[in-house]
Parts: C-alpha cells; sequence; structure tokens
C-alpha cells in the first residue's frame, strides 16, 4: 500500500457568470482628447472612425487601393493588416507630419494565437486548460506585435460554439462558457498588461459580438436564433469576462441575432455593452460588415447602413467605407447627431491617448527592438511547452509512448507538412523546421524499414479546411485517409495516429482501427518539437477536449450542458424515449475528456466535513465545501485537470444535467495524492431564472468531480434561501 502524500489543494471557482455589475475599466480621460475635439472639423472627425487594410495581407472580401492617400488626407484614422517597425514609422510619419492635426494611426492586426512565435490554434490551447500560460501566450504575442508597430490585436475571439461544421470553431475556446470565459479575461490580461502605454502591451479586442459561433447548419455567417436566456447564459459570459477583465474594443459580428444584424444591433452594442456593462472603449464593424446590412435586408442603402450602426453604437467602420462617404452628410441633414459621433470619437482617441500614441507616435517603432524582441529561444521554448500541454491523448492502447531506438514509421499525408502546423490566422508565424524537430526525437530510433511494425500515421485537415468562411458539410477525415489507416491495420502494423485539425471529428471508424490517437490540433511554430515530445513520453499528454467530440454529424449540437429532456433515454429497448436508432446519444470522446501515461484515481466526494452522504445544506450566502482526493495510481508523473459540474435538480425553467463550474491542474508523481477542494457558493448555483432576473433557487443539487464530464465522482447537497 503506497503511503500517499496528502496536500491540500484549495481551488475556489472565480468566474461569475451572470449580470452582476460590470467592473469594466475606466479610461482616463485625456485632456488633450477634448482640445482636439474642439479643433477637429466634421470630416477630421469623420476620419477618426474610419479604418482601411494595407496590402499586406487579405482578411476579408475587397481591398483598399490608395489607403495612404487616404491617411494623408484625414480620411482614415486607424490601419489593419500593416507591421514592421519601419513599415509602420512611415505611415505614422505621414499621419503626423501631413495632416492638420498630426493625429497618429492606430495600428491593427490579427494576433490571434501568437505573432511571429505562434502558438497552437485557440481551440488547442482551450484544451490545455492552463489558464496562466494562455495569458503568458497573449503577454508573448502583445511584446511581440507591439515590437513590430502594432497598438492593437482583433482578439480574444470569444465566440462559444457546439458547431463543428463551423471553420471557426477552430479560434475559440469550445464549448463552455466557463472555460471559455476564464480563457478571455486571461487572454485580455496577457494583451494589455497593467499599462496600455507600455512598449509592449497591446489593446485587446472582444469578438465577435455576438453569438457568432452558433449560425445555423454551420455554415459560416448563417442566421443565429436563439432565446434571450440561452444567449444570456451560454454565449455572452465569455464576452463579458474579457470586458470585466478590462478589454478596451469590441468586434460586431457578421451575424444577425433575433432578426437584427449585430453591426446594427442597440441591444447588444448599446443596452447591453455600454449601458449594463458601462464599456467605455469603442466598438469596430467587423470586415466590411456596415455595408452588409443592405445583403441582410436591413439597410436600404449604404448611407442608411451607416445611420443604422453609428446610431446603433458602432463606433468604427473597418472597410465599408459607409462613414467616409456618408457620416458628414447624416450630421448635417440630423440623421446622426454631432454628439453620438464625438462621443464615437472621443471614444477612439482616448484609446490612441492611453496607448501613449499622442505623447509619441513612435513608440511601437523601434527595428532594434522588433529584432530583439520576437521569435526567441525563450519563446519558442514556451510555445513548445504550450503545445505539449494543448495534445488531448483520445486513446492509447499502450502503444504510446514510444521507446527510443525502437523501430518507428511516420507515415501519412501530413507527416511532413510545415505548413499545416500554424493552422489559420498565423499572422506573421514561423515554423520551426519539422525535419528537425520530428528527427531530432526519432533519431535513436532506426529510420523506417518495411519491417517496421509501429507506425506513426500523421492524418487530418489541410489547415484552410478551418479557420473564417472554411465550413464542411462533413466532419470526416478525407476517405484516403482512413483507408490508409485500414491498410496498415490490415498488414498487422501498430498505429499510433497523430492529428493535425481545427474542428472536432467524427472518429468513430479511427478509434476503432487505430491503437491510439494524438490530438494535435495545429500546434504552432514548435508543433513538430512537441509533437514528439508527447510522442516519446517526454510531457505525459495532460490536454482535456474543451468541445464535444461526436460518433456522427447527425448528433450535432451535443455538449456536455444539455437538459434531461421528459423522456430521457434510459431503458436500453425502450421506444418512447429520446434516442436514435441508428447511434448512441454519447459522443465518442466527451466534453474534459483526456488521457495521460499514467492513471489517476478519485476518492468519494466529501461534503462539508461529513462524509459524501446528502443531505448537506448551503444557507442563502453561505459556502460549501467539496473535496476529493486524487491519487496518481500509474508509473510516471502526469498532470490531471480535476472538473467540477454542477446540476441543480428542479428549477423554475429546466436546468442543465450538468455544467462547470470549476477545475485545477493537479500535477502528482507515482503513487502521490492530492485533496483538491472546491467551494460552491450561491454565484454557481445561480441561472436567469424564469423571471430573466439572475440568482439561485432553492432545492436539491448534485455535484460531480472527475477527470471528465462523464467520467465523474457524485453527491448531493442543498441549497436554501
Ligand atoms: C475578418 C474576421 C475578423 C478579423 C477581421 C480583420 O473578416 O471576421 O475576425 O479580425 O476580418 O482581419
Amino acid at each position: 500500500m503506497r503511503k500517499a502524500l496528502i496536500i491540500a489543494v484549495m481551488a475556489i471557482a472565480a468566474v461569475s457568470c451572470g449580470n452582476n455589475a460590470s467592473k469594466t475599466t475606466r479610461i482616463p480621460e485625456d485632456p488633450r482628447v477634448e482640445q482636439l475635439l474642439k479643433k477637429m472639423t466634421l470630416e477630421e472627425k469623420v476620419g477618426q472612425t474610419v479604418l482601411f487594410t494595407s496590402d499586406w495581407t487579405v482578411t476579408g472580401p475587397s481591398m483598399r487601393s490608395g489607403y495612404l492617400e487616404d491617411i494623408k488626407a484625414g480620411r482614415c484614422g486607424s490601419l489593419l493588416n500593416a507591421y514592421t517597425a519601419d513599415f509602420t514609422r512611415e505611415v505614422q510619419r505621414i499621419a503626423v507630419e501631413e495632416t492638420r492635426l498630426g493625429i497618429p494611426i492606430l495600428f491593427g492586426y490579427d494576433v490571434i494565437h501568437g505573432f511571429r512565435t505562434i502558438f497552437p490554434i485557440n481551440l488547442g490551447m482551450s484544451c490545455s486548460w492552463d489558464i496562466d500560460a494562455i495569458e503568458e501566450s497573449a503577454r508573448i504575442a502583445a511584446e511581440e506585435a507591439a515590437a513590430a508597430g502594432l497598438q492593437w490585436t482583433y482578439s480574444p475571439m470569444c465566440d462559444i460554439s457546439v458547431e463543428p461544421r463551423w471553420g471557426r470553431i477552430s479560434e475559440g475556446s469550445g464549448e463552455d462558457p466557463y472555460l471559455g470565459s476564464l480563457i478571455a479575461a486571461a487572454m485580455t490580461r496577457g494583451y494589455q498588461g497593467d499599462d496600455l502605454s507600455k512598449d509592449n502591451t497591446i489593446l485587446a479586442c472582444v469578438k465577435h459580438f455576438a453569438a457568432y459561433g452558433a449560425p445555423q447548419a454551420g455554415r459560416d455567417y448563417n442566421t443565429v436564433d436563439m432565446s434571450e436566456r440561452w444567449f444570456r447564459e451560454f454565449y455572452l459570459p465569455p464576452y463579458k469576462a474579457a470586458i470585466d477583465a478590462g478589454a478596451l474594443s469590441v468586434m460586431a459580428s457578421f451575424n444577425e441575432l433575433d432578426g437584427v444584424p449585430a453591426h446594427a444591433s442597440k441591444h447588444l452594442m448599446t443596452d447591453i455593452l455600454k449601458g449594463e456593462w458601462g464599456f467605455e472603449g469603442f466598438v469596430v464593424s467587423d470586415y466590411t460588415g456596415i455595408n452588409e446590412m443592405i445583403m441582410h435586408g436591413y439597410a436600404e442603402n449604404e448611407e442608411h447602413a451607416a445611420e443604422l450602426s453609428m446610431n446603433a453604437g458602432l463606433d468604427m467602420d473597418m472597410m465599408s467605407a459607409a462613414y467616409m462617404n456618408h457620416m458628414t452628410g447624416l450630421v448635417k441633414s440630423g440623421k446622426v447627431s454631432e454628439k453620438t459621433l464625438d462621443e464615437a470619437v472621443r471614444r477612439i482617441l482616448n484609446i490612441k491617448a492611453a496607448l501613449g500614441l499622442l505623447d509619441d507616435p513612435y513608440k511601437y517603432c523601434d527595428p532594434e527592438r522588433e529584432k530583439a524582441r520576437t521569435l526567441t529561444a525563450e519563446n519558442k521554448a514556451f510555445a513548445r511547452k504550450l503545445a505539449a500541454e494543448s495534445m488531448v491523448l483520445l486513446k492509447n492502447n499502450g502503444i504510446l509512448p514510444l521507446k527510443k531506438g525502437e523501430k518507428v514509421a511516420v507515415l501519412g499525408p501530413m507527416a511532413n507538412t510545415r505548413d499545416d502546423l500554424l493552422g489559420s490566422w498565423r499572422a506573421a508565424g514561423e515554423v520551426e523546421a519539422v525535419p528537425a524537430g520530428i528527427e531530432d526525437a526519432i533519431k535513436e530510433v532506426t529510420p523506417v524499414t518495411s519491417s517496421s511494425n509501429k507506425v506513426v500515421l500523421v492524418l487530418g485537415e489541410p489547415w484552410g479546411w478551418t479557420g473564417e468562411a472554411a465550413s464542411r458539410t462533413s466532419i470526416n477525415l478525407p476517405k484516403e485517409q482512413t483507408e490508409l489507416l485500414k491498410a496498415l491495420k490490415k498488414q498487422g502494423k501498430q498505429v499510433a495516429v497523430v492529428l493535425l485539425n481545427g474542428r472536432p471529428l467524427d472518429l468513430s471508424a479511427e478509434s476503432e482501427l487505430a491503437d491510439a490517437i494524438l490530438e494535435a490540433w495545429y500546434p504552432g511554430t514548435m508543433g513538430a518539437y512537441a509533437v514528439a515530445d508527447v510522442l516519446f513520453g517526454d510531457y505525459n499528454p495532460s490536454g482535456k477536449l474543451s468541445v464535444t467530440f461526436p460518433r456522427s454529424l447527425g448528433q450535432v449540437p451535443i455538449y456536455h450542458y444539455a437538459k434531461n429532456t421528459g423522456r430521457p433515454y434510459i431503458h436500453p429497448d425502450a421506444k418512447y424515449e429520446s434516442r436514435y436508432l441508428d447511434c448512441p446519444n454519447e459522443p465518442l470522446y466527451a466534453f474534459g475528456h483526456g488521457l495521460s501515461y499514467t492513471t489517476f484515481e478519485y476518492s468519494d466526494i466529501v461534503i462539508g466535513d461529513a462524509r459524501s452522504e446528502s443531505g448537506m445544506t448551503i444557507k442563502a450566502d453561505g459556502t460549501l465545501t467539496v473535496r476529493t482526493t486524487v491519487t496518481n495510481t500509474g508509473s510516471v508523473e502526469g498532470t490531471e485537470t480535476v472538473q467540477l459540474y454542477i446540476r441543480d435538480l428542479v428549477g423554475s425553467v429546466t436546468r442543465p444535467v450538468r455544467q462547470l463550474k470549476g477545475f485545477e491542474r493537479v500535477t502528482l508523481k507515482p503513487g502521490e495524492s492530492k485533496e483538491v477542494t472546491f467551494t460552491i457558493d450561491k454565484e454557481m448555483l445561480s441561472f436567469y431564472r424564469q423571471d430573466m432576473t439572475w440568482g439561485p433557487e432553492p432545492g436539491d443539487f448534485k455535484v460531480f468531480i472527475g477527470g471528465a464530464s462523464d467520467n465523474t465522482k457524485e453527491a448531493s447537497f442543498r441549497y436554501e434561501i
């Protein structure tokens, strides 16, 4: 009987998803802004609400030739997709020295999962559940981006999604509002730090506001329609968490919500964001999003679209030119008040001031600093570690970890890829040489021979199959890849599949054939090294799925916070229960699933100080501790993400069968045990009740603790007002 060393580990659930008062950051009102506003002509004010793209990168359906002339003429106050210290310095010089008021340009770019050093795609990073590491990745990205003349990133992407057909599920943090909220706040902190005026911090941008991740049929830009209750409880929290963490810009989403395009939604931008939450930053459109309201059938024409957006609270126009073309006339005609325009310009100029641009417009344009701060050995080492932490071991019959020196063939259509490792939104990223990465790791292993009995088979999706405008009607691997796996198994090979992909896949066939499956996502600059580190056990995989992997697309949407229904599928042969004729209800791999090279055992849940008997009660504002002891029962050190779920058995509206309300990552040596304690309070029990007020209701609850949403110990407790 191993002597278990018990160390208490306290985990307190801290994120509120409710509508409690926001802790939005107050922006210092810079007196120079008011002085500028007084001097500005109407045209110069409109110019500050205009954002154009450079011709360095294409991230939308149209380009803008002559953007430098626009800047010189005061028609454009911000520029996206332009970087390097030298180029931004030249553009800044034009703005500062060749315009009447010399207001500096704000440079923005999609720094989504790194700038030069690329981290795993965000869906991958979210599977690390390592909030501190995700914050550090954003801090590094900000340092590299700010050194290259940028002050603004269009990140964090806070869109919750249960839609694997949607290509942009790759850019978010999965299906869970609690995990997504923690990540949104962490990335905001990482980007903005504690002082936006520092030369290594950048402005975060909360996107895409809102509920962009729920397009019908999983088709990008498609209609979103859900109840206000579902929206507020499951889709809104990550945006709010980022705002509460201090994010000072927000990007409107392409979709309509409840019949109103987000780009003209007063409900979203004025009532919720600037009203309920007291947001003091500015709202930017998505790429030509204002003009697209004509196609939505919501605006008569471009002028009408400009009027609707500005009056709804949208402060800056990315690439429609609708504000440039019509805002002066709209103000003169009174359709948009000059007060409204001034408020938009004030918000934008206050941010430029907070970034230090009014003090020193060239502070971000230092080529020496740019060289010194990007793709450093430290940044790459961190990227390698985070990539390994993001990988999820979905299946393993013992073939992994590989042993140094054994014969292994590395095969598959993606075995030698470099480009795919970066995934979509790769910014100015680079890949460390893949052959070196893989060869380094398997140097001790005899090169491929026909007698290699073990195969590492690298499969997946080309990186362009996910990201923007990349929805698929199938979530299967390409047929020929599955056929290759089948052929190798027919030859009697042992096969460890490594997946490079950006969405949950239907791996039903592959899970039957493969001896192991490692979900590696698009792991970034150091991805190949990280894959080798995991395959050879130099890093014991610890990732946990942040999104459900279905058995079939026919099950979608499928997620862990489902409702019980009035006819839950309980009796295998019953007819009149909620089930399929051709497929189990359960997913192939559940939310929170992820294996290790070791094993972990959980004790029964102890509620309060008693054994895990039912009947323990939380009263009013009281709290209740629940604890479990986790033991590493295997032979290697490993990290386990201990997850806490809660179920409200009866409510004034039906409640999910479980909701993630806390987690703690614990690293244990073989034989070591740790007691993990969670404190349950009424905030964790709260929801939008039938009258849409936020709060708890008295009654019986279940608590679940375990290493996956479908693998938990459970206990009961009561809540009383
Ligand atoms: C794109 C994306 C958005 C991105 C923007 C600028 O259309 O929707 O996420 O930040 O344009 O590139």
